[in-house]
């Protein structure tokens, strides 16, 4: 809570979480060395970005969160921070990939701890999510979130492939913002070619849906999800 407070008051906001382990397919924790721990470093970057708002992610003047991936350039960025999550897009030119991030929870956001409670399950919607199996289900906060910017994200991530010529998407979120960035990678693989490789870099995710829903994300994502503190 006092990590995060930091990122709340952008003071000194430098990898306020840190991935120091990470949780493979199999459900074991590996502690990661220094090296994979710098490895991960500008993924920290992107998602403590998350918490800022639109207009300071356009023109990568959020600070030191920015800073931490200098060469980052942005493509699109929307949210207002309390009815729909901040969220960014763009391509990092150093990870040779296209970045998109998700806000996590602010504390003095009522309609995002209303989302982190609403632990009701439900399927996910058949229209974004198309042939996903009827076994899988999803809290209803994290699906509602996740669907307000789905198709939006799709196409900016679609047009930035494109236009970068890359084939590697990486979505990135802290808390709340990490599931939403779970359901991306699900939904955006759904939609894109198989040569898209799509990975995920959370940290304090919470519990996004059922046993269902975890045997999937193992299944279609073997190797491609980091998860840290
Ligand atoms: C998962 O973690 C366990 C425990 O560290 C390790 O033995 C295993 O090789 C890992 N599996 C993969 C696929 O990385
Ligand atoms: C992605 O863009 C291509 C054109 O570059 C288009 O043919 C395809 O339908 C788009 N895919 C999605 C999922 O929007």
């Amino acid at each position: 809570m006092t990590l995060l407070l930091s990122v709340l008051s952008g003071v000194s906001a430098v990898l306020a979480f840190a991935l120091a382990a990470i949780a493979n397919q199999t459900g074991s924790i590996t502690p990661l060395s220094a090296s994979e721990v710098a490895m991960y470093r500008p993924y920290t970057y992107f998602a403590a970005t998350g918490y800022c708002g639109p207009s300071y992610t356009r023109s990568w003047s959020c600070g030191v969160n920015c800073e931490g991936n200098p060469d980052f350039q942005p493509v699109d960025a929307g949210g207002d921070g309390e009815v729909v999550q901040y969220w960014f897009l763009g391509y990092s030119p150093s990870l040779e990939r296209v970045i998109v991030a998700h806000e996590g929870t602010q504390i003095q956001d009522i309609v995002s701890i209303a989302s982190d409670v609403s632990i009701i399950q439900r399927p996910l919607d058949p229209a974004l999510f198309p042939g996903i199996p009827s076994s899988v289900r999803v809290h209803c906060g994290f699906a509602d979130e996740q669907a307000k910017t789905a198709t939006l994200i799709l196409a900016a991530v679609n047009t930035t492939l494109a236009k970068y010529g890359t084939s590697t998407v990486t979505v990135v979120g802290h808390s709340l913002g990490g599931a939403i960035a779970l359901l991306d990678a699900v939904y955006l693989q759904l939609h894109l070619p198989p040569s898209v490789k799509i990975t995920a870099v959370t940290y304090g995710l919470p519990r996004v849906g059922n046993q269902g829903f975890a045997d999937y994300v193992d299944a279609k994502f073997a190797g491609s999800l980091a998860e840290g503190e």
